[in-house]
């Protein structure tokens, strides 16, 4: 495989050799041996047209981890805001010799149609593109999952997840619905109807309106941001009217079965669809998923790039 741009891309043996590799990944760096050599002399691109804290600097931890020479592009500050186009962008970071751009962009297809452009011969790693996709987050997400319930190994057969919340705006919910249905896992999409996509039905997860209902008989609860800058409309009544119906609170917390745990991608909004206490509980993974997603990130470029088994 060049590129990763849909986690739906991905086999279930593909993945599952992402996950082994960053498990590898993981184990190597923790004995502190400093920077792994796989990357040295190749150049990778961080791309990145939105806002973004964890992905950016996760992709660049994994690069320089990895020994990469590492490139940060922020649109903001470049002549992107000059109005440079996405091809000229691209010209340029193909002449400076970019063995893999990893892409951030608000447009939903931007990483494919720099994948299939022909503009550049390196790797292209879809790191959010719009309300589309997040590959590398859901696999960071089923790194956490495969790691708190399955000993770290294998595929997800038999686990069972709630997406909880803002599944409209979400590439988060979208690459993980691809991803974790791929690995064997039962998926339940919850959200009020007006943050449900047209065409739900089709993804292959359940669906439900109702949180109370939702969260007693899976194995991980995992929250979505409300994205408040991608809503042009009223999707809610109310902030508060949101958290009390499609909030995790520590009450609600309490339905779960003992060994469950809370996801979030980051950013959250506290109190809006997560409490406070919530989040900052022993059952939350949400730092975790942070310091996973370097790993996994680390195993994408290195299979992209560098491994010699390749993915
Ligand atoms: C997500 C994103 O940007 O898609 N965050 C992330 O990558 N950690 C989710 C979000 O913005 O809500």
């Amino acid at each position: 495989m060049k590129h990763l741009l849909s986690a739906g891309d991905l086999s279930r043996e593909q993945a599952i050799t992402i996950l082994d590799t960053a498990t590898q990944l993981a184990a190597a760096t923790a004995q502190g041996v400093g920077k792994l050599p796989p990357l040295r002399g190749r150049t990778v691109v961080n791309l990145f047209y939105e806002d973004s804290t964890r992905t950016r600097i996760s992709f660049e931890a994994a690069a320089k981890r990895l020994s990469a020479d590492v490139i940060n592009f922020s649109a903001k500050g470049s002549s992107v805001s000059k109005g440079e186009s996405l091809k000229d962008t691209a010209l340029t970071l193909e002449a400076m010799g970019a063995d893999a751009v990893v892409i951030r962009h608000d447009a939903s297809g931007a990483p494919h149609r720099l994948a299939n452009s022909g503009w550049i011969s390196g790797g292209v790693v879809n790191a959010g593109d719009g309300t589309h996709e997040h590959p590398t987050q859901a696999l960071l997400d089923a790194y956490t999952l495969r790691n708190h319930l399955k000993n770290n190994q294998g595929d997800l057969d038999g686990v069972k997840v709630a997406i909880v919340g803002d599944v409209l705006h979400s590439r988060v919910a979208r690459s993980n619905v691809l991803l974790l249905r791929t690995l064997g896992a039962q998926v339940r999409l919850v959200a009020p109807p007006t943050l449900l996509p047209i065409g739900v039905n089709t993804w292959g997860a359940e669906v439900s309106y109702n949180l109370d209902e939702s969260i007693t008989d899976v194995d991980a609860v995992m929250m979505l941001r409300v994205q408040r800058e991608r809503m042009n409309a009223a999707f809610f009544p109310t902030a508060h009217e949101y958290s009390f119906r499609y909030g995790l609170n520590a009450n609600r917390m309490k339905t779960m079965q003992d060994h469950a745990i809370v996801m979030h991608p980051g950013p959250m909004n506290r109190g809006m669809e997560i409490s406070a206490d919530v989040a900052d509980s022993a059952r939350s993974v949400i730092v975790e998923q942070v310091a996973n997603g370097v790993s996994v990130r680390m195993a994408v470029l290195y299979l992209l790039l560098g491994g010699t088994e390749g993915i």
